[in-house]
């Protein structure tokens, strides 16, 4: 009899592209996925600890479903991902009745952990680091029939930054960049399979082939992977993310301009615009670095979008320093950015050695007034978009007014009538209004 198998994902990419390896990993055992926990015999929650409400998230989520374990005795309960971890076998003591905690360098295990689990029901902690020689990345190419349009694939794992508050590190271990021929091989079975756009992944994409695992090969730079994916593969749009202002090289500035299926999209995490906090958070550069690569970087691809991640309320930030951050806004004009108030986390050193001294109204506050000039801005960068036409690569219905929504080049998400299905397939769209949050426009025939 067919089993089924409930995820629910939180956290960035990384958890997204684990928790479909995860699912795929199970297929041989008879699983199946299911989007109803009712009835579910396996429910994984893919947590992540980035920030203390994603902490909360996860935990929330095991009372959550415990609550189907107790209607359906006998379905497994396991908790994976960042949160799971970071805090390891302390999870299955607090919750009694949970069956399993995989860590992220695991994912690879889940289907003989889940046998065993079948066979013999005892809690599980399954969160041992797996040294950097011997991490072996999971390749599970989807089936042609659940192929999307858009994939992920992953280029490299952990990060060896240390920003001074990010937990990222210390649940995801270190850096380690996947072969090249993997690589380039996962993207061709994809284009085969039919997906049009692949984003690379990884916490900090660009230090790519800087850690490898064989000391004798060079492996090629982020740089030389983007232009071989073009050169050896038939895809139509490359993606990647994140990458770290630090490891910017001016070859990959003119990959902006001299590879043509590369998107003309840069999600680069700024994430204060104040040289006294980037120093504090050990980014390692400036705020005129940073805006000297904004500046390359438009210089040679001028049509280029740029979004960012920022942190308000850092330790130490004075009204001044974040008006420096609220300055820097101004300056690049971000089409988009993510931001955040500080929180501190276990292990970090902010935690360790600064004090969280913004008071929880001050952070919010600022909060309030950057994310209010960033939907200013975005509306600006709207606007400028009415008339222009774009590629827009179908995603699905649209969740606004149009009938479908796609996303552009720039990455920006474009909602258009269509009497035809479209899906997946690129269409070219003409913008006829704007908004803060989307553009909306037409079929050109
Ligand atoms: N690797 C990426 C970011 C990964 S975490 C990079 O280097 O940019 C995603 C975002 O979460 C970070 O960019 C940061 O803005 C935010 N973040 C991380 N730790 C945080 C913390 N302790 N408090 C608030 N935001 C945090
Ligand atoms: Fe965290 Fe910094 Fe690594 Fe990004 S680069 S994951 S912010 S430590
Ligand atoms: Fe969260 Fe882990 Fe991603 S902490 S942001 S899910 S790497």
């Amino acid at each position: 009899m067919s089993k089924k198998v409930f995820i629910e994902t939180h956290g960035c990419q990384m958890n997204v592209d684990d928790s479909l390896r995860l699912l795929r990993s199970l297929a041989p055992l008879g699983y199946s996925s299911t989007t109803h926990a009712a009835d579910a015999d396996l429910i994984l929650i893919n947590t992540c600890s980035v920030r203390e409400k994603a902490s909360h998230k996860a935990y929330s989520a095991v009372g959550r479903y415990y609550s189907y374990k107790k209607k359906k005795p006998g379905t497994l309960l396991g908790i994976a991902g960042c949160q799971a971890q970071a805090d390891g076998k302390d999870l299955l003591q607090r919750f009694h009745y949970l069956d399993f905690v995989l860590g992220p360098d695991q994912v690879g295990s889940l289907p003989e952990l889940v046998q065993k689990l079948e066979s013999k029901k005892k809690q599980v902690n399954q969160t041992a680091r797996i040294q950097p020689a011997d991490f072996r990345f999971v390749s599970l190419v989807p089936e042609a029939q659940e192929t999307k349009a858009s994939a992920y694939v992953t280029i490299m794992k952990g990060c060896d930054n240390f920003c001074s508050f990010c937990i990222v590190p210390f649940v995801r271990g270190r850096e380690v960049s996947r072969s090249s021929t993997e690589i380039i091989e996962e993207v061709k079975r994809l284009v085969d399979q039919g997906v049009q756009e692949v984003t690379l992944l990884g916490q900090n994409v660009n230090s790519y082939g800087t850690k490898q695992q064989n000391k004798e090969s060079r492996e090629l730079t982020f740089a030389e992977l983007l232009y071989q994916i073009s050169r050896q593969t038939a895809l139509k749009r490359l993606r990647f993310t994140t990458s770290h202002p630090k490891d910017i090289q001016q070859d990959l500035t003119f990959a902006f301009r001299d590879i043509p299926i590369l998107a003309k999209h840069l999600h680069l995490p700024v994430q204060s615009g104040s040289n006294a906090i980037l120093q504090k958070m050990y980014r390692t550069y400036t705020r005129e670095e940073y805006l000297e690569i904004v500046y390359q970087l438009k210089s040679v691809c001028p049509e280029v979008a740029l979004s960012t991640d920022i942190i308000v309320g850092f330790p130490g930030e004075s009204e001044e320093y974040f008006g420096e951050t609220m300055k820097l806004l101004e300056e690049v004009r971000f089409d988009f950015s993510y931001s955040f108030h500080y929180s501190p986390r276990p292990h970090t050193t902010a935690r360790r050695y600064f004090e969280d001294d913004v008071p929880l109204k001050v952070k919010e506050e600022r909060l309030k007034r950057l994310q209010k000039r960033q939907l200013e801005i975005s509306q600006e960068i709207h606007e400028s978009c009415v008339a222009k036409e774009f590629d827009v690569l179908v995603e699905g219905p649209s969740k606004l007014g149009g009938s479908l929504q796609g996303r552009n080049s720039q990455n920006r998400l474009i909602h258009f009538e269509s009497a035809d299905s479209c899906m997946g397939e690129f269409v070219r769209v003409k913008i006829t209004q704007a908004s803060q949050s989307a553009l909306i426009g037409e079929k050109v025939s």
